[in-house]
């Protein structure tokens, strides 16, 4: 084997199934992405796939054969093969018929036969009209390959083929792509993860929550803060690719939407305790890392506050905010719902963190300083995550998806035995 050839093996292997779905073609940038970061990507398109994007896109894109029918190359037994040498099988766009196939098992082409091989995480992009979505059917499909492993990523709500609109979008193929990223790192050995990829949060509810509140003093003014939203959108992701059904309620980030996430937007922080709350009537675990404004100024003038000459401006007076980290831990919605704090802190950290898990009565505090290249706006961190039975973890310097899943894995094991 020469050098190009080696180089070539050492590649995360990528089966990209494409199913006849009309957001095939949004495909071809996931396909794109995967191969430009250097993953060896096989293509394995259903025969309807092709009636949207022929066999010539899909074989020059990723440089390898891609066929439909397991008569093709047979000395190479590829109904076999392709699935089992894969690190990863990533089902995009998949269509109501896929779904189903896979939960009963059929195997009557190149791309069913392979997913019934796999060994590797299993990833499902759902795209559909909300009437396939939702039909009993095709729920209970996604629950069978929910339930026996596979990660299904829900999709997007907005407009779909003609002139409809609702859920069943195909999901963004950006965030398709960092979930595929983060699932196979995590699933790599050598990476550091531990082996084989556990969906350890499926069949589970969360809720995180990210970004930054703004509190009005008029039409144009407010009282913010520095969050970008970076480290809850890391907590949503990484938990999707754990399995998890998230909620993320985001205050005023200009993030993508993590793929398979349901993102309820919100403002001030009354509008993020409504939404709080009402997500986490069913959920296993709240995740608060959003920075919520302790206090709000008094007055909300309806006009702008005009500069008048030779007159000072009035001060602004504060009232407190409601404390939902506090709330949420007092009155748990359901028995054994796991609640995480964050803290972000200038000095005497981990005293100040301390005293913060005890005032609030939550389950874990992850404890962060702020300062250059940490918290903040950053797409790194480095914490300390408290629990309340007195263990502390330090958590290196690293990506804010690393120390997502540190979270992710203290929080899995503190979670109910029961599901809502
Ligand atoms: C224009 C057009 C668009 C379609 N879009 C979708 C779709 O988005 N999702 C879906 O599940 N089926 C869709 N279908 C139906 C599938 O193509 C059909 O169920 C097919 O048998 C799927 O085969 P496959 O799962 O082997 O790819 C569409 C069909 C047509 C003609």
């Amino acid at each position: 084997m020469d050098k190009r050839e080696q180089e070539r093996d050492r590649r995360p292997r990528v089966v990209l199934g494409v199913s006849g779905g009309i957001a095939a073609y949004k495909a071809c940038e996931l396909l794109r992405r995967l191969t430009e970061s250097g993953h060896d990507v096989r293509v394995v398109p259903t025969a309807a796939a092709l009636h949207f994007v022929g066999e010539a896109t899909w074989s020059a894109l990723s440089g390898n054969p891609a066929g439909t029918e397991v008569w093709e190359s047979v000395h190479e037994v590829p109904h076999v093969r392709i699935g089992q040498a894969a690190d990863l099988v990533v089902v995009a766009p998949a269509t109501a018929d896929i779904l189903a196939k896979a939960a009963h098992g059929l195997a009557d082409d190149l791309l069913t036969n392979t997913l019934l091989t796999a060994r590797c995480p299993v990833v499902f992009a759902p795209a559909m009209h909300t009437e396939m979505w939702e039909h009993p059917a095709t729920q209970e499909n996604v629950a069978t390959v929910r339930r026996r492993g596979a990660i299904v990523v829900e999709p997007a709500v907005g407009r779909l083929t003609g002139a409809d609109t609702g859920k069943g979008r195909f999901p963004d193929p950006v965030g398709i792509f960092a979930l595929c990223r983060h699932i196979l790192r995590r699933s790599d050995p050598a990476g550091g993860a531990a082996g084989a990829l556990v969906p350890d949060l499926a069949g589970r509810h969360v809720v995180v929550t990210a970004g930054g509140t703004r509190e009005p003093l008029d039409p144009v003014r407010y009282l913010g803060n520095r969050s970008s939203g970076r480290q809850g959108y890391a907590l949503a992701a990484t938990a999707a690719a754990r399995g998890a059904r998230v909620t993320l309620i985001a205050g005023n980030t200009e993030l993508p939407d993590p793929a398979g996430v349901d993102v309820v937007p919100v403002g001030t922080a009354r509008q993020l305790r409504e939404a709080v709350l009402k997500a986490a009537a069913d959920a296993d675990a709240v995740v608060m890392a959003a920075a919520v404004a302790d206090f709000r100024p008094a007055v909300y003038t309806a006009g702008k506050i005009k500069k008048i000459d030779g007159q000072e401006p009035e001060p602004i007076m504060l009232v407190r905010n409601p404390d939902i980290l506090a709330e949420l831990s007092a009155d748990r919605a359901r028995p054994g719902q796991v609640v995480v704090g964050f803290a972000a802190e200038t000095d005497d950290v981990l005293a100040n963190g301390r005293a913060k898990l005890a005032r609030k009565g939550c389950d874990l505090l992850v404890v962060n300083e702020v300062g250059e290249h940490k918290a903040f706006g950053s797409a790194e961190n480095e914490a300390v995550v408290l629990a309340a039975d007195g263990t502390e973890t330090p958590v290196p310097y690293g990506p804010k998806d690393a120390l997502a899943d540190r979270v992710w894995d203290l929080v899995v094991p503190r979670m109910a035995e029961t599901r809502p």
